[in-house]
């Protein structure tokens, strides 16, 4: 990661540090409120979440506050890093730092960037689902650019859960329910964050979170205890942060979750064994907030000094949200609860990381580059307007209702469809609202004959008599309903999952009406929607997609874009089948129309929409699958005709079953995808290549693990519509 003359600038700061310093560096703060303040900040905080104020409001009571920036600390060099967006404030703080400070030691500025900082693309579930690697990669250059221009050398992104219970309302932020693909991501997230080193001001450092399991949290409960197998942990949950440290990033953040029993943050079997020692990470972990002290809570330790103890050694770096090293460390190292070898890791690497940010040489952003993106450069919005589009999956067409023609008098309905703060999606802060583009507006925008009726959203009641009027003066009714953006991400699980408030109920009044009626969803999760996907004829999955959610979605509805999108996981019909997943591992009673298998009374057994599935305005059809062996892969072919008229996109999948394994084994695992570009009437053969060493799994010794036998190749439109090819394999 760095060169040598850089690693011996490290170490001749490191044997100039007291402990304090050294201390001072595993310390991060955020600018904290003081004063001045009717309500306190918690709940100010909870009035955002419940919606009593905007996040506008919230934004303007927030830049008006009154706020201690830490200086005096950083000048005593008792600070590493700051939380922020404001690169005046990042540039003072860099000053008293580098200037003031004894050693001179810059700051690393870190910031939640999840889907984009002032261009917010799609949440990540969404974007997941366009299946472009290419896509994942471009936005995340756009994002990392925004952030050194911010003052942010330090994205806490990407978030790596594989979830597969969308009662978690995080879901939303993470690559969605397959390890392959969310590995896929994970490594062009890294690219796009770290890989454009030609300036400072194109790449940042990645954080690799929550680490981890973090979203297999029993019954989808934020925060709540995990507990699985060392195969499943490897299978499953690690292959993400395994390739993305892989491809070369630098840091990560302990989740919040016991795994097993022993909170990630305290966790040496994760952090130190595997993510510094088997997987090599050369960067630093961070605490997620709070997280050293919830410790205490968890049970496992006895105080916050001995919560640091165990943190520390078990291979954390830096504590977010506490003062628990600065407060303790000191003493814990005289005591020798702590040896200062350890120390002198965390510091190391917490030093090497802003060496290799080019912090040490140019700790500031320059004015120039503050003024280029007051504004909101023309081709970061393209960017987002391209991975809006790519993240749109259309469902349901009964009746090729869809595309819309500009001629129709189109009523658009759904208090979601026309507010600009309901497009950004979760975990998204630093937006602006004069960007976001509604899907009003982009109908207007795209010239389509609209006419808006509010008639209710997911809160609050229908107004009847405007979808009566919306129903008699539109020839098609386009509903916008799902949920609002505070409905998912962090802290929002919910135990019903189903689409909220009366919504449903306006649905049915617009059936009733025998109007055509198409039905976009906005939301951040998988939703239950058994009822939906019996009586509504059209539906289109639009998730959260950011600033250019208006302009993407009118160009599906008016046919400008055939539809390319898939989904990055599966939609149950009810609640009760959370966790639901393709690649669940093959019972011995697989669910059937039989009594006594693995199915419930009540509900399918399968997903109402699977893994892997999107329609277009177009039809294809796979025919002739081939496998070939070569000496280290098969490779797996197969035709592919655009049966419609209309060009378009598919999305072509490789799954693999491994028929005769040591454990259980998934009934399908995705091993490769590409997007297939087709002309009406093309057909193309499309090969797909499965490298032998990647046809293993990690046993409960975490050990990686090939073994001879039989498997069941997949190759087709979606988990579970494909070809199969049965073959036996010698490795
Ligand atoms: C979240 C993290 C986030 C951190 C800092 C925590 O509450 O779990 O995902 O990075 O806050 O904002």
């Amino acid at each position: 990661m760095l060169t040598d003359a850089q690693k011996a600038r490290v170490e001749e700061l490191l044997s100039q540090m007291t402990i304090e310093e050294k201390i001072g560096q595993m310390n991060q703060e955020s600018p904290s409120i003081v004063g001045g303040f009717s309500v306190p900040f918690p709940e100010l905080i909870e009035m955002l979440n419940d919606g009593r104020i905007s996040q506008e409001e919230f934004g303007q009571i927030m830049s008006t506050a009154k706020r201690d920036f830490h200086e005096d600390d950083i000048r005593a060099g008792l600070v590493g890093s700051m939380m922020g967006d404001d690169p005046v404030k990042a540039n003072e703080l860099q000053k008293i730092a580098v200037e003031e400070s004894r050693l001179g030691i810059p700051l690393i500025m870190g910031f939640d960037v999840i889907h984009g900082l002032r261009t917010v693309y799609p949440i990540a579930i969404a974007e997941a689902g366009s299946f472009d690697t290419d896509l994942f990669e471009r936005t995340a250059r756009v994002a990392a650019k925004e952030s050194r221009a911010h003052g942010i050398g330090w994205n806490f992104a990407p978030m790596l859960d594989v979830a597969r219970d969308s009662r978690w309302g995080r879901v939303s932020e993470g690559p969605g329910e397959d390890p392959y693909l969310a590995s896929c991501f994970a490594c062009a997230k890294i690219r796009g964050l770290q890989g454009d080193r030609s300036s400072a001001e194109n790449y940042v450092a990645a954080c690799l979170k929550h680490y981890v399991a973090y979203s297999a949290c029993e019954s989808g409960r934020d925060y709540n205890t995990t507990s699985m197998s060392i195969s499943q942990l490897h299978n499953v949950y690690l292959p993400p942060f395994k390739a993305a440290v892989e491809e070369g990033a630098l840091t990560a953040m302990a989740s919040f979750n016991d795994l097993n029993g022993v909170p990630c943050t305290v966790n040496p079997y994760t952090l130190r064994k595997i993510l510094k020692g088997e997987y090599g990470m050369p960067g630093f972990v961070v605490s997620d907030a709070n997280g050293i002290k919830e410790c205490v809570t968890h049970g496992i330790a006895e105080d916050d000094m001995d919560a640091g103890v165990q943190a520390v050694n078990a291979g954390l770096d830096m504590d977010m949200g506490t003062h628990i090293f600065k407060d303790h460390l000191k003493q814990a190292v005289e005591e020798g609860r702590v040896s200062m070898e350890v120390l002198d890791d965390a510091v190391r690497r917490i030093l090497s990381v802003k060496m290799w940010l080019g912090l040490f040489d140019n700790p500031y952003v320059s004015e120039e580059n503050i003024e280029k993106y007051k504004k909101l450069p023309q081709e970061h919005v393209e960017v987002a307007l391209e991975a809006a589009k790519k993240s749109i999956v259309l469902l349901k067409n009964e009746g090729n209702v869809l595309p819309l023609d500009r001629k129709q008098k189109i009523s658009l309905v759904g208090t979601l469809a026309a507010n600009s703060e309901e497009v950004i999606g979760a975990w998204a802060m630093s937006w602006k609202r004069e960007d976001c583009v509604t899907i009003l507006d982009g109908m207007k925008n795209a010239g389509a004959n609209v006419t808006y009726y509010a008639c209710g959203g997911p809160e609050g009641e229908i107004n009847y008599d405007e979808v009566k009027k919306a129903c008699e003066e539109g020839d098609v009714v386009v509903a916008v309903v799902g949920e609002l953006v505070s409905m998912s991400g962090e802290a929002s699980s919910k135990a019903e999952t189903g689409m909220p408030g009366r919504q449903r109920e306006m649905l049915q009044a617009i059936l009733d009406s025998g109007r055509p009626l198409v039905t976009v969803l906005m939301n951040g999760r998988p939703m239950a929607l058994g009822w939906e996907g019996e009586h509504l004829p059209v539906m289109v999955e639009a998730w959260h997609l950011g600033i250019q959610m208006g302009n993407a979605v009118a160009a599906v509805l008016l046919g400008d874009e055939n539809p390319s999108g898939r989904l990055a996981s599966s939609f149950p019909y009810v609640t009760g089948q959370c966790p639901i997943y393709y690649n669940h591992p093959s019972t011995g009673r697989p669910g059937s129309k039989s009594k006594f298998t693995s199915r419930y009374l009540d509900a399918p057994f399968k997903a109402l929409f699977p893994f892997g599935y999107g329609l277009s305005y177009t039809t294809y059809e796979y025919s002739d699958m081939k496998v070939q062996e070569t000496a280290d892969a098969l490779e797996v072919s197969v035709n592919v005709k655009n049966t419609g008229d209309r060009s378009g996109t598919e999305v072509v999948q490789l799954y693999m079953q491994d028929i005769t394994a040591s454990l259980v084994r998934p009934v399908k695992e995705l091993k490769g995808f590409t997007r297939v570009p087709l002309a009406a009437g093309e057909e193309k053969t499309v090969t797909l290549v499965l490298a032998k060493k990647d046809m293993g799994f990690y046993n409960n010794e975490g050990e990686y693990v090939l073994e001879d036998g039989k498997f069941n190749l997949f190759v087709g439109a979606n988990s579970e519509d494909c070809l199969s090819e049965q073959v036996t394999v010698k490795f």
